[in-house]
């Protein structure tokens, strides 16, 4: 059994976005009530997420700080290397969670290895939890087999009406582990959808929103990415808004499998 930790819903995501407009979209988000922020040292804006939280003047505590450690710092030192550096970038003394961006392309680096590198992480207090992001079901039972498999909180994967990721998804919350949702809006297709655009009508709500919905629905923490106050707000709101099961049922239907995310150095993805 994993640790279960609390992921406030919903994050916000900071990939792609840098400098001034990711600063300007965290101090928004943190004003309309976000209480949880995600990064990667890969997203190269470290430094402006720590400067927006700071100067956001919200006690850290209050602040859950996701970032992720990439695959080209996985062996020996690495891992313990890495997250020192992505805190002296944030300027903070911890994250809230350290997820492991992709699993070690080819095992390169053996799991046993970088898992518990993180596990020490946390021992050592640079992190409050651990997790994973990217990883199959095969992946996840090799994790669990480890000693540093009880601390993983999340897994963090992609998922939005297009991309169900039904069995992974099941089989993580089957084995404890909560299940992270990332681009629950596939970067803007879902918003293109008709079912979509017709369950919305019916809520007087957007789009965006009954896919953020659908998402949580499901039992997933949603860390949709957004520079604009007012879809930050109608983010916030969508999980308000509860979808029928007949609505939910409908979208299970738009699942085809499409990912967004899907670099050469991916795992072989679960059907
Ligand atoms: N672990 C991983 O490997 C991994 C991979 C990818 C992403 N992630 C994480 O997941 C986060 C989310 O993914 P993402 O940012 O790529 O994609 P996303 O959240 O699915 O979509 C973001 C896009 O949707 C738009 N949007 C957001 N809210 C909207 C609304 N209410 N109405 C209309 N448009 C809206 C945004 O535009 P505006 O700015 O105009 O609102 C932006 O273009 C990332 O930022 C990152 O933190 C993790």
């Amino acid at each position: 059994m994993s640790v279960s930790i609390a992921l406030p819903q919903p994050g916000l995501g900071t990939f792609r976005l840098q400098d001034d407009v990711v600063i300007a979209s965290v101090k928004s988000a943190l004003e309309l009530g976000y209480r949880h922020i995600d990064t990667a040292a890969m997203y190269d804006n470290e430094a402006a997420v720590g400067r927006a939280i700071s100067e956001s003047q919200i006690p850290r505590e209050e602040i859950f700080v996701t970032t992720k450690i990439w695959f080209d710092r996985l062996s020996g030192e690495g891992v313990i290397a890495a997250l020192r550096e992505s805190l002296a970038k944030l300027d903070m003394d911890y994250v809230d969670l350290a997820l492991i961006h992709w699993p070690s392309p080819d095992n390169e680096v053996p799991m046993a290895e970088y898992l518990a590198a993180l596990d020490k992480a946390r021992e050592m207090g640079l992190t409050r939890a651990i997790g994973v992001s990217n990883f199959t079901i095969a992946q996840i039972d090799e994790a669990l087999s480890l000693p540093a498999g009880k601390h993983i909180a999340t897994n963090q994967i992609e998922v939005h009406p297009l991309l169900a990721n039904s069995k992974l998804v099941q089989h993580c919350q089957a084995k404890g582990i909560q299940v992270t949702g990332y681009m629950p809006l596939a970067v803007g297709k879902v918003m293109d959808e008709s079912v979509i655009q017709n369950i919305a009508a019916q809520h007087n709500a957007s789009a965006a929103q009954v896919a953020l919905a659908w998402v949580a629905s499901k039992g997933i923490t949603v860390i949709p990415s957004s520079t604009k106050a007012d879809h930050q707000k109608a983010n916030l709101d969508a999980l308000d808004l509860t979808l029928t099961a007949e609505e939910v049922a409908q979208i299970d239907q738009l699942d085809r499998g499409e990912r967004v995310a899907n670099p050469p150095f991916s795992p072989v993805w679960d059907q």
